[in-house]
């Protein structure tokens, strides 16, 4: 079997990744030290998959510990998604992102060196984009110097990767810019687990349909789109993590350049409104909301391009918005029923 190794293989895009990896019949080998995660993930993949996976609890900026999980094993290639993602908590503590976000990636680099392990997948963001002048938004598209500390993180992680692979004529790159995952796995035994108040969206939503917050704050309606609230790309994790098989596959090839890029979205884009509405419909509750005041840092609207993903990767999504939100409110009822 060829071991993947998963950093951040616990959290919400990197288990469904892990399911999906097993399932085209990787051996996904899961390095998290939990801290922003839980048992519970581990046990719905194992669930999912028919056993237990591979778990090493280490924390990925340390290069001995992480050392070991090389030595266990010949490693295929890794996908590296263990990283701080929340946008707020990087403005509040730079320190702490870049040396997480960046310091991992380094010592993974060195790693993979010392290893000669030459395939990586890099979970990236459209993030990186700022606010881009055109929609939909392509790879060629300028990077805006994100506009926070957690998506320039992204934005250096990139640039080091297109060095290294400039450095090392036989490493090979997938930067993936993910455009908004949503949803979880429709066995509903794994799916996104937010600790404490979600910054995010759709968990925000589920959670306030469950009677745990008591209505949602719609950042902004004065924007300039349809009906005034901020436009996303919402993609169900289970595509999204579909997509790094996908990329990872497509590293063995003899004429693959040493860096690639690739948006994965949907190519659609759905107002926060929207999002309100679908989810009303598909789970039949009224949502509590209300208009708010605009979110600091938001761009009115941006969603992918996927044409490069569909062309070279044979990426298409099988899901839309309204399975995406149904699959996040099973989840979301599953947590309930524990
Ligand atoms: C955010 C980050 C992005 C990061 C991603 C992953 C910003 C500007 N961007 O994406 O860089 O990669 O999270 O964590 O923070 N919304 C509400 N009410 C809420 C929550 C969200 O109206 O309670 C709106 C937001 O204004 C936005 C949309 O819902 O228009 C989606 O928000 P969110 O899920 O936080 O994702 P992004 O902001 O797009």
């Amino acid at each position: 079997m060829k071991r993947v190794i998963v950093t951040g293989g616990a959290g919400f895009i990197g288990s469904h990744t892990a399911v999906e990896l097993a399932e085209a019949g990787y051996d996904p080998v899961i390095v998290d030290d939990l801290r922003n995660s839980e048992e519970r993930a581990l046990q719905g993949i194992a669930g999912i998959i028919g056993k237990d996976p591979e778990v090493h609890r280490v924390d990925c900026t340390d290069e001995e510990a992480f050392a070991r999980v090389f030595e266990q094993g010949a490693v295929h290639g890794v996908i590296h998604f263990a990283a701080y993602k929340a946008v707020g908590e990087s403005v509040a503590e730079p320190l702490k992102y870049y040396h997480n976000n960046i310091g991992s990636l380094v010592v993974l680099l060195r790693l993979m060196e010392r290893y000669g392990v030459k395939r990586l997948v890099f979970s990236s963001s459209c993030t990186v984009y700022g606010d881009p002048d055109r929609l939909p938004v392509t790879e060629s598209a300028p990077d805006r110097n994100a506009m926070s500390p957690y998506g320039f993180t992204k934005v250096v992680c990139e640039r080091l990767l297109r060095d290294q692979s400039a450095a090392d004529p036989d490493l090979r790159a997938s930067l993936l810019r993910y455009f908004n995952p949503i949803g979880a796995h429709p066995s509903a035994r794994i799916g996104e687990l937010p600790l404490g108040v979600p910054n995010n969206l759709v968990p925000f939503v589920t959670q306030t349909a469950a009677g745990l917050r008591k209505e949602l704050t719609v950042f902004g309606d004065d924007y300039d789109t349809p009906d005034g609230s901020c436009v996303r790309d919402y993609i169900h994790v289970v595509d999204l993590a579909r997509a790094h098989v996908l990329a990872l596959g497509r590293l063995d090839g003899k004429d693959v350049p040493g860096c690639e890029v690739f948006n994965l979205g949907t190519g659609t884009g759905n107002s926060v409104l929207e999002v309100v509405r679908t989810f009303e419909e598909v789970s039949g509750l009224p949502l509590p909301h209300r208009i708010g005041p605009r979110r600091p840092g938001d761009v009115p609207a941006v969603y992918a391009d996927p044409t490069r993903a569909r062309d070279v990767l044979g990426f298409e999504c099988r899901y839309g918005l309204r399975e995406a939100l149904a699959d996040a409110w099973r989840w979301q009822q599953a947590l309930a029923g524990d």
